[in-house]
């Protein structure tokens, strides 16, 4: 059916049908007068119906056409808000802005090449079934993680090796995995990557830029563990844990897995034609909803992408 809007723009365009009256053969002008008027006055029936049927609903129509300011004195218009996550990948990158990172966004619609063969995952190894990707009838990979983006960010800003001494990219991101959905679990969530390469970059390095964003986060000195993980991309590769934060309830005993990290495997950096025998690289990446979860005490992922306005009017 047409909205009010479209009627009345319908109405509006009538007037020119009428001009065109004038400029017909006599012998035709009756017909084509009465058809025009048929139709106006088909239109007008419909405009009033559809305002009776708005007034029978308690909803007084609005002139979708005309100005905001003038809708606005007929309703009280609510402001919207920023999703919670859109809030909180905000203030991420901001942290990382201000350690002196760009930051990028990452893609929703990805490939075979970025997803698995520029992370060093060899060709048919098992590595590849572990991240429950989904595809596209067309071939395409809604990314499982943000790494897809480490090739980009590292040919996008190679230039920045000799000019500055070093490559620092940080990519939020939205991320897709074929995954049964429960309480900690979701297939669409947000993770966000991180990449530095220099000539001497060091996993000391790495902890320290990690840790260091996370004490800035949740504003407040954190202990860090590592424990020793498998990334194709990443040798060697790290689980990074740390100490559930005291400001939300921690007691000094409960360790929480926030993502993995590693050096950037050589060919990982090869594959991007930085040369590893020259510079060294250092890769993170970690859940987003995970971080704001334990931020506000949410205790199940599901809310996020539940829509549920009770839920986000708490932001
Ligand atoms: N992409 C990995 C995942 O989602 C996490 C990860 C591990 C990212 C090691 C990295 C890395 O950048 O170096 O499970």
């Amino acid at each position: 059916m047409s909205s009010l809007q479209e009627l009345k723009l319908e109405l509006k365009q009538l007037g020119q049908e009428y001009a065109k009256i004038k400029t017909l053969p006599a012998n035709e002008r009756k017909a084509f007068g009465e058809a025009v008027n048929a139709k106006k006055n088909s239109i007008l029936a419909k405009i009033k119906e559809l305002e009776e049927s708005a007034e029978s609903a308690n909803v007084e129509p609005i002139d979708l056409t005309a100005p905001f300011a003038e809708n606005a004195t007929k309703y009280e218009f609510k402001q919207g808000t920023k999703h919670p996550l859109t809030i909180e990948l905000d203030r991420v990158a901001e942290i990382y802005r201000l350690m002196g990172f760009n930051v990028i966004e990452a893609r929703q619609l990805d490939d075979e090449f970025h997803m698995f063969d520029s992370l060093n995952f060899p060709v048919g190894h098992p590595a590849r079934d572990g991240y429950d990707t989904f595809r596209t009838s067309e071939g395409f990979i809604p990314p499982a993680h943000t790494s897809t983006m480490q090739y980009r960010a590292l040919t996008r800003f190679r230039d920045h090796l000799d000019e500055y001494g070093q490559i620092a990219v940080v990519v939020p991101g939205r991320v897709f995995r074929n995954e049964d959905v429960d309480a900690t679990h979701e297939h669409t969530f947000y993770q966000c990557e991180g990449v530095y390469v220099s000539k001497d970059a060091t996993l000391g390095q790495l902890l320290a830029t990690w840790k260091n964003f996370f004490e800035t986060y949740y504003g407040q000195q954190l202990n860090i563990k590592t424990q020793p993980g498998f990334f194709p991309f990443t040798e060697p590769s790290l689980e990074f844990q740390i100490e559930k934060p005291k400001s939300l309830g921690g007691k000094g005993d409960g360790w929480l897995e926030m993502g993995g990290c590693g050096m950037i495997h050589p060919n990982v950096l090869k594959t991007a034609g930085i040369d590893p025998e020259i510079y060294k690289g250092f890769a993170w990446g970690g859940g987003i909803d995970r971080l704001v979860m334990l931020k506000y005490g949410i205790n199940d992922v599901r809310y996020f992408e539940s829509g549920k306005l009770a839920f986000l009017k708490e932001f």
